[in-house]
């Protein structure tokens, strides 16, 4: 079912993406065992929904992927998860990225988002995702023993790690800076997305607060100004490839745990305080780095339209901040203020995979390599 045959053409490497930053042609086509033609994957670009399936990368892997070209209700027999490391491991977070998927996009068969099968795997593989979530987050309770918004302004405050948008401001290269974007395209296609599955999981002036970072991330009302929208801008101005996932198959684990770790969170009501916290930090940290993401696309001549997802980003996220920290967070801890712990493991964890992701990132630069995934890693 996955025979390379004529869609070889992407049997390219990491090198290739870092040579070229394009995609000549899809994988594993989602529709049909016809393999899509460059032509017809070309006119689907910006497409919303998936128009392939990446290649597995092990066992976990292909038993989504296999079971996602077949109907609803086959499933079957789940492979063990023993191991590997649940926050790294490329073969797992792929896994979990495409349970995922079922409930954001159309992937293959709607039926697959209720699929008890494929839920029960999900299951699993979450209890391994928490497992090493906990191994790594100090419990933010003993940490910061005291009142949750100045915990809060604490994380972030001490959170160790290099920057990734001081290094591509400063010393980045072109090749690096579309990396950059082929890495985050995981989340920013569908930016906001998750966030939102929050909202009828919050009450009163913490939902108002939501609702109102999220109607601007939607482009207050304009579709063409929704973040999701420009990320694709920036990806066209930098010849990248901007339809939905066409970059999840190169892209290591530590990149796609920064996207479950989200979805996650979004989709059971029980993390629905870690939610909120994971947004509080993405608003609270964003306006320096998105200020320096847009002054490094314009040291490499990307003009306003490309840099116009950082720049917006750079005036929204200072009231997103505020409106997050001073009023979702609040408003939260105020209504249930058991969840106090619950909202700063989120905002511990997302903090510590941000800084695994830029550390992946920056070694692998340092050291002359692409930081996506190789075709021997693919193809193990
Ligand atoms: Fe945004
Ligand atoms: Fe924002």
């Amino acid at each position: 079912m996955h025979s390379r045959s004529s869609t070889d053409r992407y049997a390219s490497s990491a090198e290739q993406f870092s040579l070229t930053g394009t995609k000549d042609s899809p994988l594993v086509p989602v529709n049909g065992n016809e393999p899509t033609s460059v032509d017809a994957c070309t006119s689907a670009a910006r497409s919303s929904d998936w128009t392939v399936l990446p290649w597995a990368r092990g066992p976990l892997s292909a038993a989504v992927i296999s079971a996602l070209q077949r109907p609803p209700g086959t499933f079957g027999p789940a492979p063990p998860i023993s191991g590997i490391d649940a926050l790294s491991d490329d073969d797992f977070a792929l896994a979990l990225y495409l349970c995922y998927e079922v409930h954001y996009r159309t992937v293959t068969d709607a039926g697959w988002e209720w699929d008890p099968g494929l839920l029960t795997f999900r299951a699993e593989l979450e209890r391994a995702f928490v497992e090493r979530l906990r191994d790594e987050v100090v419990d933010p309770r003993s940490r910061f023993p005291y009142e949750v918004i100045s915990a809060l302004d604490e994380l972030i405050r001490a959170a160790p790690g290099p920057s990734l948008s001081r290094h591509l401001l400063e010393s980045g290269t072109l090749e690096q800076l579309r990396e950059f974007c082929m890495h985050r395209s995981a989340y920013q296609l569908k930016e906001a997305d998750p966030h939102t599955f929050g909202i009828p999981r919050l009450t009163g002036e913490a939902k108002a607060a939501m609702v109102e970072i999220q109607y601007e991330e939607y482009g207050s009302g304009v579709a063409s100004a929704m973040h999701s929208h420009l990320f694709g801008e920036t990806m066209d101005a930098l010849g990248l490839d901007s339809s939905y996932g066409s970059y999840v198959e190169v892209l290591p684990g530590v990149t796609l745990a920064t996207v479950n770790l989200v979805s996650m969170f979004a989709l059971h009501r029980r993390w629905r305080a870690a939610l909120v916290g994971h947004l509080a930090v993405f608003e609270m940290t964003s306006v320096e780095p998105m200020a320096r993401y847009s002054s490094a696309l314009a040291r490499f001549g990307i003009g306003p339209e490309g840099r116009r997802f950082y720049d917006v980003h750079v005036t929204a996220d200072e009231r997103h901040a505020a409106i997050a920290r001073d009023r979702m967070v609040a408003g939260l801890i105020r209504a249930e203020p058991e969840l106090s712990a619950d909202l700063l493991f989120g905002a511990a964890a997302v903090l510590m995979l941000e800084q695994r992701f830029a550390s992946h990132l920056l070694d692998a630069w340092a050291n002359s390599r692409s930081s996506l995934v190789s075709r021997d890693q693919r193809a193990r």
